[in-house]
């Protein structure tokens, strides 16, 4: 763990309380409002030096430490990117900063496109494993043997679980599936589309993959959740965009966020 790491989390501890995150959240594009129902204490990412300048519309660079459904969460509204800055790690001190607080567990959320015929826009599916399609790692450069991380079982079985059960208590449908990795910002071509589905992706996105890296390296239990946006390219007559993702994540948004606070109530 950083030295900066630590020092942050002292800062955010007398903000915000020393009680240990029960979860981590990492919000995707357009999937903000949870955080803005928690009962806690909002911190600009701008007051946290060495935090990423969350520079992508749709996201909400804070953090919102506080009880959500009688538990504490610590909910990270905006994401970096590795398209941002061309650094795979961008998020690896606000996860430091997570596991400081003494969190043990994440989820990620994101929105995505999908190649599965069952995955519509609105739909949302839970990621049973995932294909790094874009070739980087955020742990190149780290020095020590901790950076040869096991990712056999890296999306956590237990809380794979309490999402699905959490999901079926809701009556929301949540199907499992792959997710890979591309770097963005633009877009996949309909030939890059048809070689992850062949290769056994069920939905694309531009996040999420180093964050599960990085959480494993540090030692949290990690599970993700995509909202289905669009089909992905050349799989549908529709325009792929940003402005268009983010005026439909709103459509899954709601569904998750029910999902996520059944999880927290148990
Ligand atoms: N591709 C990559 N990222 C995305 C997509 C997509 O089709 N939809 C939402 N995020």
């Amino acid at each position: 763990m950083s030295r900066n790491a630590d020092a942050l989390a002292a800062l955010i501890r007398e903000r915000a309380g020393a009680a240990p995150p029960a979860y981590g959240m990492v919000l995707g594009s357009g999937l903000g409002h949870i955080a803005e129902t928690v009962d806690g204490v909002a911190i600009d990412y701008a007051e946290l030096p060495g935090f990423p300048h969350a520079g992508v519309s749709g996201h909400t660079p804070k953090l919102v430490i506080g009880t959500l459904e009688g538990q504490r969460v610590a909910i990270f509204g905006g994401r970096a990117h590795y398209y941002e800055s061309g650094r795979g790690d961008a998020m690896r001190l606000p996860l430091e900063v997570l596991k400081a607080l003494g969190g043990e567990r994440l989820i990620l959320t994101n929105a995505a496109g999908s190649m599965h015929p069952d995955l519509n826009p609105g739909d949302l599916m839970l990621l049973s494993d995932h294909i790094n399609f874009s070739g980087l790692n955020p742990l190149i450069g780290e020095k020590t043997d901790a950076r040869f991380v096991p990712m056999t079982k890296a999306h956590d079985p237990a809380m794979r679980s309490a999402l699905k059960a959490a999901a079926k208590a809701e009556d929301i449908p949540l199907m499992e599936g792959v997710y890979a990795w591309y770097s963005g910002p633009s877009f996949e071509t309909p030939a890059e589309i048809r070689a992850i589905r062949i290769l056994g992706a069920d939905a694309v996105g531009m996040s999420t993959v180093p964050e599960v890296i990085l959480a494993r390296f540090l030692g949290l239990r990690v599970a993700a959740i995509s909202t289905i946006t669009n089909k992905a390219a050349g799989l549908s007559d529709e325009q792929i965009s940003h402005e268009h993702t983010k005026a439909m994540a709103p459509l899954g948004a709601a569904k998750l966020e029910r999902i996520l606070r059944r999880m927290l109530r148990g």
